[in-house]
């Protein structure tokens, strides 16, 4: 008898269970975001965790094979990310359970997501629709020798005090209110603040993150604004990796980014499902808007 065991072996059906991603080994996470080639670290990880609810699904021994996470502002409203099908098991169905496990605990909010070009077929046959192109801008950071005195004047660094000027601004841009998810980035951030006659007129946090830090969110009312606040990140982390998630594709704030070592790396798809994100515009065009996200998964 032959007993030379064969170079391959093929397995065509294996069954899966769904989790709580609350008590998963941040390692496990971790490597599936890597299998998919993400750049999150566990830290990142375990703030989202802190941040959200999610599902794994789990093979019969505990890997963990998927996720799909939630994160709920309000009564009505949530966004839904890091959506998560290692490589061996993709287009065999296993996002959409997923997914349909997380629409039955976010039942009634009005949904937002950044769909990867991977997953936007998968949100359509979901019924999200397309809205706005997100821009991820990344790259070694270089400040160029530009900018009013006054951009400098007027910007100080945030603390604590800050925190309800800066969950009013965000809510603003953002359209709905996220108290807890600022006071929680707050404590990972770094944060400048553009204040015109004592009153917050634009904001930039930054945190470690992936590769190395993210700027957002943003919020501001004009490019120059913006510009003005994000400037002191890109000066504070000169010659280092820096990322930030935009839907500005032109102007002021878009050229800024560019000239400053983060050009544009890739492209995700804004997709809502309910309201729009012109449902949620408070001020229209003139009132303060959100330049950056603070993360694809976050919005
Ligand atoms: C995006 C992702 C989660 C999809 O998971 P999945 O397990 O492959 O999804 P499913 O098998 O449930 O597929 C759902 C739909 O997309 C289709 N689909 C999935 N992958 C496809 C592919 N590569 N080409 C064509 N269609 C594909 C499926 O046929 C199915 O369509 P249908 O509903 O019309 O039948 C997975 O590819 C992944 O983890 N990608 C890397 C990480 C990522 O980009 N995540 C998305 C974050 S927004």
């Amino acid at each position: 008898m032959d007993l030379k065991p064969s170079e391959s072996l093929k397995i065509d059906t294996f069954s899966m269970r769904i989790g709580d991603i609350e008590g998963v080994d941040l390692d496990r996470l971790h490597a599936l975001s890597l299998s998919v080639g993400w750049p999150h670290r566990a830290e990142d990880w375990q703030f989202l965790r802190q941040s959200g609810q999610g599902f794994v699904a789990l093979d019969e021994i505990g890997r963990v094979l998927g996720s799909a996470m939630w994160f709920a502002h309000g009564a009505s409203f949530a966004t839904v990310g890091m959506v998560i099908t290692s490589p061996r098991l993709q287009t065999l169905g296993a996002g959409q359970w997923l997914m349909k496990r997380v629409f039955d605990r976010v039942a009634g909010r009005d949904l937002r997501l950044n769909a990867t070009r991977a997953a936007r077929r998968l949100y359509l046959s979901l019924d999200f629709q397309p809205e706005k192109t997100v821009y991820q801008c990344q790259g070694i950071a270089r400040l160029e020798a530009t900018g009013s005195q006054a951009d400098m004047r007027d910007v100080r660094t945030l603390d604590p005090r800050d925190i309800p000027a800066v969950i009013a601004l965000d809510a603003a841009g953002f359209g709905v209110r996220r108290a807890a998810l600022i006071e929680r980035l707050f404590e990972h951030s770094v944060g400048y603040g553009l204040f015109k006659d004592g009153r917050l007129n634009a904001f930039a946090l930054c945190r470690p993150f992936g590769r190395g830090h993210v700027v957002g969110p943003v919020v501001a009312e004009s490019d120059a604004d913006a510009v003005a606040v994000v400037r002191r990140h890109v000066a504070d982390h000169s010659g280092s990796f820096l990322r930030i998630d935009t839907h500005m594709d032109h102007g002021e704030f878009a050229t800024f980014l560019s000239h400053s070592g983060m050009p544009i790396f890739d492209t995700v798809l804004t997709m809502s499902m309910g309201k729009r994100l012109s449902d949620f515009a408070v001020g229209g065009a003139t009132g303060p808007m959100t330049y950056a996200l603070a993360s694809q998964t976050l919005g």
